[in-house]
C-alpha cells in the first residue's frame, strides 16, 4: 500500500520557519501520504512517569511513531544543538528499550534557520541521539536550509524558493528509498 511517514517539528513556535517547511513536504511527493505527529503535549521526559504505557499524550504519540514507515525530523537549531522541546520528544520514543517507537524506525533529518549554517550542528546532535536509540538515520544525504526568510512567503505560509523546493524533493525521494533499503536490513 501507499508508504506513511510522520513529519515531526523540533519548534513550537506557531509561525515557526520549520512549520512552513514541513507543510511543504507533502505537496512535494504526492505518491506519499504524510503525517504530522505533534511533540507539544508532551509532558517533561521523567523516569517516574514512564511505566506501563505512560501518560495518554505519551501513549498517542509512540503509537503514531509506530504506525507510519518512517518519521522526517524538521527542526531548528538552538545554542548550536538540538531543541530541548525535540530531545524531550525522541528520548520519550526510546523506551521502553525493546519496544521503543523510534527503534529500528527510519528517519530523515531536515533543518531550517535564519542564519548561515543550517542547522548543522543541531543535525550532528539529533544524530547521535538517534544513533543511540538505534533508529535508521539516512546516512549520507543533508538538508541543510539557511537564510530560510528569503525562501518562505511568512504571512501565506508557503515554501517560495524553487531551488529549495528542488533539493527538499529530492531528499523526500531519497528518504523514500532509504525506507526500502532499511527494510532488507531486518
Ligand atoms: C536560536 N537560533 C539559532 N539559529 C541557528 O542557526 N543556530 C543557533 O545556534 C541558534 N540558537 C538559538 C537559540 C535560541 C534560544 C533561539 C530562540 C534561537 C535562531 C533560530 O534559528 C530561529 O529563531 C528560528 O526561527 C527558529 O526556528 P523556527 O521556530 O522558526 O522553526
Amino acid at each position: 500500500g501507499t508508504k506513511k511517514v510522520g513529519l515531526i517539528v523540533g519548534s513550537l513556535r506557531e509561525h515557526s520557519f520549520n512549520r512552513i517547511i514541513a507543510a511543504a513536504i507533502p505537496e512535494l511527493e504526492e505518491s506519499i501520504s504524510f503525517e504530522p505527529i505533534s511533540i507539544a503535549d508532551l509532558p517533561l521526559y521523567n523516569e517516574d512517569l514512564d511505566h506501563g504505557d505512560g501518560p495518554e499524550p505519551v501513549q498517542r504519540y509512540r503509537e503514531a511513531i509506530k504506525r507510519v514507515d518512517g518519521i522526517i525530523i524538521v527542526s531548528p537549531e538552538y545554542n548550536s544543538g538540538i531543541p530541548g522541546v525535540l530531545k524531550n520528544a525522541l528520548d520519550w520514543a526510546s523506551t521502553p528499550s525493546k519496544t521503543a517507537a523510534l527503534r529500528k524506525k527510519p528517519v530523515g533529518l531536515v533543518g531550517a534557520t535564519p542564519g548561515v549554517k543550517g542547522t548543522i550542528q543541531s543535525q550532528q546532535q539529533i544524530r547521535q541521539t538517534l544513533e543511540a536509540i538505534q533508529a535508521y538515520v539516512l546516512p549520507f544525504q543533508k538538508m541543510y536550509i539557511s537564510q530560510v526568510m528569503d525562501k518562505v512567503d511568512v504571512e501565506r505560509r508557503v515554501l517560495t524558493d524553487e531551488t529549495t523546493r528542488k533539493y527538499l524533493k529530492r531528499y523526500v525521494q531519497q528518504f523514500i528509498l532509504w525506507i526500502d533499503q532499511v527494510h532488507t536490513l531486518d
